[in-house]
């Protein structure tokens, strides 16, 4: 047993519990509810960022197990618990266990990434980066009906032309056309790595009992 193992485990520090479960629901919220680039999206995503830096902060500063020297991102360990899954090995670990690790850094990794490309399409909000709607249309009253539509439909070709040159997102995001579909697959993969990550702690639960998600949820204390 190494000093990263111990019987009895404490469980996660309000922090992390904190920033765990505000990442999680904002990956929720902006995943299934808000619309794609509105302000709620934005602001929501903007929660995330704020929550995921504070967690790398306190990955340097924090308690020991929180600390990322307590659970480097190494093969070697993620390969030591397969083995322990294999042989039937229940260690308690103080921190993450070895797969954990790597599935944790995945995720941070793929949450920045999610991030800097909002923010490359949006700005920050509140600050002069942020982007600036383009005016509401007027109230538009009968006689006024077909100018209108004339100028949406001028708007509508106008986007497509620069949608077609790899120009501006048409759906009000900035910035050429690759930030858009690099925030979209590193959304999706997002999707993905959560999925594994739930069925990895369903199963880790399964093998060596509930304080795995108690630790992260109050029932295990500090
Ligand atoms: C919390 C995690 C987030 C998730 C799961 C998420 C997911 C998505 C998805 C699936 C789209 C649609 C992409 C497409 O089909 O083109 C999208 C669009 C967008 N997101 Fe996010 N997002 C997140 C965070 C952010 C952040 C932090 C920002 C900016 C601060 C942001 C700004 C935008 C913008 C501006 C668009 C519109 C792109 C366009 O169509 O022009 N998102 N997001
Ligand atoms: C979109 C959803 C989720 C995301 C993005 C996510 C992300 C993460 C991340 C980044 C960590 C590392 C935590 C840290 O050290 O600060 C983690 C750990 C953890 N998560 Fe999640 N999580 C999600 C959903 C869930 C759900 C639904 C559960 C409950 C079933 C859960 C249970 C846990 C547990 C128990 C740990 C600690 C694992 C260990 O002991 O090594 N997560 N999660």
């Amino acid at each position: 047993m190494d000093a990263n193992e111990t019987a009895t485990v404490r469980g996660w520090d309000p922090l992390v519990k904190l920033t765990h479960w505000g990442i999680a629901l904002a990956v929720l919220v902006n995943g299934v509810f808000t619309e794609e680039g509105s302000d709620w999206h934005v602001w929501v995503g903007t929660g995330m960022a704020a929550l995921l830096l504070v967690r790398l902060l306190w990955g340097f500063i924090g308690p020991k197990e929180a600390r990322f020297s307590a659970f480097p991102p190494s093969p070697t360990r993620a390969a030591d618990h397969v083995a322990d899954i294999v042989a039937g090995r229940k260690l308690a670990h103080a921190s993450h266990n070895g797969l954990g690790a790597l599935m944790a850094y995945a995720l941070w990794a793929t949450l920045g990434v999610v991030a800097v490309t909002g923010f490359l399409m949006s700005g920050v909000p509140g600050t002069a980066s942020a982007r600036v709607e383009a005016p509401m249309v007027p109230a538009v009253t009968a006689p006024l009906a077909p100018v209108a539509e004339e100028a949406d439909e001028e708007r509508e070709e106008a986007d497509e032309a620069e949608e077609g040159e790899g120009g501006e997102g048409a759906e009000g995001g900035e910035g050429p056309e690759w930030i858009e579909e690099v925030h979209e697959v590193a959304a999706n993969l997002l999707f993905v790595l959560a999925a594994l990550h739930i069925g990895g702690v369903l199963f880790e639960t399964r093998r060596s009992g509930p304080a795995v998600i108690r630790r992260m949820t109050g029932g295990v204390r500090g």
